[in-house]
C-alpha cells in the first residue's frame, strides 16, 4: 500500500482516494469512496479496472513482458516442463526435485475419470463442437465432486487442483475421440503429461505399439506452458467471479471454458485457421487486407487488449512452429500464407498504428495442425492448458477473505412508470 492519494472533486467536495502500489506495473486508485458521494465508476470492458490483488502473473503490454511467479515466459518455456509451471502457478515457487516427483506422481494417479462420466459424452450429437462437449463434461465433474466439498478447506482445494490438471487431458482427448467415432483411450501413466495426451489423442486399440513422436510431445508441452495463465483475462475473471459466490470449483472452471470459447478470446486460434482457409492463397492477401481495413473482417491472431508491442508467447510459439515444421519436413502452404500476412501486418501503417502484432493464437493454430490436431480441437487444448491458471486464481481468491463480485451499471432505461393494460398498448 502507500500513503499517496488521488484527489477528486465531486459536487464541490474534494475527496481523497487511496493509491496502492504493486511490485510492478501501474499503481491503482481505490475508487470505493465515490459511492459515498453518490457515484459509481464507469469502465466498459474493464480495460482499466483492477478488481483484485494478485501474485500469480504479471504482464507489461508495452514491454511485451509476461511473468509467472516472477519467471519470464520464455525462460519457463525453455527450461521448465508444463507440470513444473503448474506447480509454480499453484504453489508460488518452482518445485524442488522431491516436490516435482511428488506432484508428477499425484497428477499421474488422477488422470482417469469416473466410468459414469464417460456416459455424458453419449448425450452429445456426434457433430457437437468439442468445446461444447468439454464445457458440459467439466461442468458434470461438479456432480462427482460436490458432496462434502468445502471450498474453504485447503486439502479439498489442493486435491481439486490436482484432479483438474490431471483429468483435463483425458477429457480433452475423449472429446476428440468422440467426435471421430473412435473408442476412448485410457491414460497410460508410464508416459509424461504431454506425451500421454497425444497418446490418448492418436493411439487406437488396433495400434497397441503406438509411439508418440518426442519432438511433438515437447512442442505440445511448450504450447501448454505458453497458454497456462494470463492475468485477469476474460475467462480467468469469469472463474473468479463465479468462485466469489462460493460455487463448486469444477462448475467455475466450466464457466471459464465457456468464456474462453469466444473467437475474440481463446477461440482465435481456430479462427486463424478458418481465416487462412478463407484467404486460400498468397495472391488473395492484398484484397483480404483491404477488407480488414474497411473493418469488414478482423485479422484473427493479431492484436491484443494488453500487448501493444508484441506478445512474448508469440515469439516462443513462432520458434516452436519452425522447429516442428522442420522436424516433420512439412512445407505448409498455410504457414507461407501466415508469414505473408505477418510480413504485411508488421509493415503496413494501418496495423502498425493500431499496434496489431501477432498474438499467441497466430502461430499455435499452425503448430497444432502440423501435429495432426483438427481445428475444432484448438480451443479445447487452450482450455486444457489454461485450467491451471484458472484454478490458481480460484485458489488465490480462496486464500484470503473475499466478497462476492457485484459490478454496478449506468442505467439508461425507463424512469418508473405505471403498468399499461394490454388493451391500451
Ligand atoms: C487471447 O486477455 C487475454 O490475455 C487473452 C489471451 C489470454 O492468453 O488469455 O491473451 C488470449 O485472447 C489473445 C487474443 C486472441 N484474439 C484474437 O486474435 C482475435 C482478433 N483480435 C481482436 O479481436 C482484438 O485484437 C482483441 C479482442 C484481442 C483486442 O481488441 P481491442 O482491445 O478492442 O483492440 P484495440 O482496442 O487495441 O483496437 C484498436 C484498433 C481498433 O480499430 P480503430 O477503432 O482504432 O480504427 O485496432 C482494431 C480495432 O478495431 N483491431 C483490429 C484487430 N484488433 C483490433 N483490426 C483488425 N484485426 C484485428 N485483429
Amino acid at each position: 500500500m502507500s500513503d499517496k492519494t488521488a484527489k477528486l472533486e465531486l459536487n464541490g467536495t474534494t475527496i481523497e482516494l487511496p493509491i496502492y502500489e504493486g511490485t510492478l506495473g501501474y499503481p491503482v486508485i481505490n475508487v470505493e469512496g465515490v459511492q459515498a458521494q453518490g457515484y459509481f465508476t464507469y469502465d466498459p470492458g474493464f480495460k482499466v479496472t483492477a478488481p483484485v490483488e494478485s501474485k500469480i502473473t504479471y504482464i507489461d503490454g508495452d514491454k511485451g513482458q509476461l511473468l509467472h511467479r516472477g519467471y519470464p515466459i520464455d525462460q519457463l518455456a525453455e527450461k521448465a516442463d508444463y507440470l513444473e509451471v503448474c506447480y509454480a502457478l499453484i504453489h508460488g515457487e518452482l518445485p524442488t526435485k522431491e516436490q516435482k516427483q511428488d506432484f508428477d506422481s499425484k497428477v499421474r494417479n488422477h488422470t482417469m475419470i469416473h466410468e459414469q462420466l464417460r456416459r455424458f459424452y453419449d448425450g452429445f450429437r456426434r457433430d457437437a463442437h468439442p468445446m461444447a462437449v468439454m464445457c458440459g463434461v467439466v461442468g458434470a465433474l461438479s456432480a462427482f465432486y460436490h458432496d462434502g466439498m468445502d471450498v474453504s478447506n485447503a486439502d479439498h482445494q489442493e486435491i481439486t487442483a490436482i484432479r483438474l490438471v490431471a483429468k483435463m487431458p483425458t477429457i480433452a482427448a475423449m472429446c476428440y475421440k468422440y467426435s471421430i467415432g473412435h473408442p476412448f483411450i485410457q491414460p497410460n501413466n508410464d508416459l509424461d503429461y504431454a506425451e500421454n495426451f497425444l497418446y490418448m489423442m492418436f493411439s487406437t486399440p488396433a495400434d497397441q505399439n503406438y509411439k508418440v513422436n518426442p519432438i511433438l510431445a515437447k512442442a505440445m508441452d511448450k504450447i501448454f506452458t505458453l497458454h497456462a495463465d494470463h492475468e485477469q483475462n476474460a475467462s480467468t475473471s469469469t472463474v473468479r467471479l463465479a468462485g466469489s459466490t462460493g460455487a463448486n470449483p469444477y462448475a467455475c472452471i466450466a464457466a471459464g471454458i465457456a468464456a474462453l470459447w469466444g473467437p475474440a478470446h481463446g477461440g482465435a486460434n481456430e479462427a486463424v485457421l478458418v481465416m487462412l482457409d478463407e484467404i486460400g492463397h498468397k495472391d488473395n492477401v492484398a484484397e483480404f487486407m483491404e477488407r480488414v481495413k474497411k473493418k469488414e473482417v478482423k485479422l484473427m491472431g493479431f492484436g491484443h487488449r494488453v500487448y501493444k508491442n508484441f506478445d512474448p508467447r508469440a515469439k516462443v510459439m513462432k520458434e516452436t512452429c519452425d522447429e516442428v515444421l522442420a522436424a516433420l519436413g512439412i512445407n505448409d502452404p498455410q504457414l507461407e500464407l501466415a508469414m505473408e500476412l505477418e510480413k504485411i501486418a508488421l509493415n503496413d501503417e494501418y496495423f502498425v498504428k493500431r499496434n496489431l502484432y501477432p498474438n499467441v493464437d497466430f502461430y499455435s493454430g499452425i503448430i497444432l495442425k502440423a501435429i495432426g490436431i483438427p481445428t475444432s480441437m484448438f480451443t479445447v487444448i487452450f482450455a486444457l492448458a489454461r485450467t491451471v491458471g484458472w484454478i490458481s486464481h480460484w485458489l488465490e481468491m480462496h486464500s484470503e477473505p473475499y466478497k462476492i463480485g457485484r459490478p454496478r451499471q449506468l442505467y439508461k432505461g425507463y424512469d418508473e412508470r405505471n403498468f399499461i393494460e394490454i388493451a391500451d398498448r
